[in-house]
């Protein structure tokens, strides 16, 4: 009798271990999977960013290796399963404009990602694991706020959507504001529109100096944008 439950004993114990290990399992069959579907033959998957402005226009594919600290997990699964299209001009505008009487864009790649459900969920636990360590975190202060006066903020005083499509309306050069809610992390929003450089040294979204109310605001509207 004693013999049975002491194997009871470590027969839990050992499941228990199992559903622990289950996500760091997971992350390593993500990181595997990674691999054997190329996805680095497009994106970069480690760091440091480029410093160039030459080495962005190679860009292939956005990079990858802060994906822990820019993307929601949640959104991460469904992407990975069926991509859609977030930059209406391709990862690098200019690498798609058809110059002519009115510039046009040509159709630019989507992601070429077509993992199944337990491909998606492994690869995305890998994903979250790759952090910019020095980003801001618990920044992000999430909660009431007026859409009126952030739209006021967004479109009058910055023009964010001089780049960024905004409920249907605005710019194609870089990735569109639907459904930009479900995608980031709201701490990422507050650190990136601060100082896009901190990411991507050369990119060319201007440095902003936003009052803390006004950078707040922002992050609201963005986070509310699913
Ligand atoms: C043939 C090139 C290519 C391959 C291979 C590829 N991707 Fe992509 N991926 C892209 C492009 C291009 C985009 C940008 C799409 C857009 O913005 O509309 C993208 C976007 C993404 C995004 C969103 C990035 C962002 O900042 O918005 C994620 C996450 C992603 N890919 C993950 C993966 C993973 C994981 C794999 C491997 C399983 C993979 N991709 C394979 C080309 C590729
Ligand atoms: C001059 C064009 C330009 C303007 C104006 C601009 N952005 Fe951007 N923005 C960019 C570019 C380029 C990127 C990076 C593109 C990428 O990741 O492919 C970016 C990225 C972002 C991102 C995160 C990246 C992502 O993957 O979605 C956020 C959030 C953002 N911008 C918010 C804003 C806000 C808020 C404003 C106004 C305060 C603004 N932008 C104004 C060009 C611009």
């Amino acid at each position: 009798m004693k013999g049975k439950n002491m194997k009871k004993t470590v027969v839990i114990t050992a499941l228990l271990a199992l559903v622990l290990a289950s996500s760091q399992a997971f992350a390593a069959d993500g990181a595997a999977l990674v691999k054997s579907n190329k996805c680095d033959s497009c994106h970069k998957m480690t760091g440091p960013a480029v410093k160039t402005l030459k080495e962005i226009e190679a860009r292939k594919a956005p990079d990858l290796f802060y994906a822990g600290s820019k993307f929601n997990k949640d959104w991460l699964v469904k992407f990975l399963q069926n991509p859609s299209q977030i930059r209406p001009a391709g990862t690098v505008y200019t690498n798609f404009l058809k110059k002519g009487e009115q510039d046009t864009v040509a159709e630019p790649p989507k992601c070429a990602s077509k993992l199944d459900a337990g491909g998606a969920a492994a690869v995305a636990d890998y994903l979250m694991t790759l952090k910019d360590a020095s980003m801001k975190t618990g920044v992000a202060k999430l909660g009431e706020f007026s859409k009126a006066k952030a739209k006021m903020l967004i479109i009058k005083t910055e023009a964010c959507n001089g780049c960024h499509r905004i409920e249907g309306n605005g710019g194609v050069s870089c990735p569109t504001f639907e459904g930009i809610g479900a995608r980031l992390n709201p701490d990422f929003v507050y650190n990136f529109v601060q100082h896009p450089q901190q990411f991507d040294p050369k990119i060319w979204m201007a440095k902003r100096e936003l009052a803390e109310n006004d950078l707040q605001l922002i992050v609201n509207y963005i986070a509310s944008l699913k």
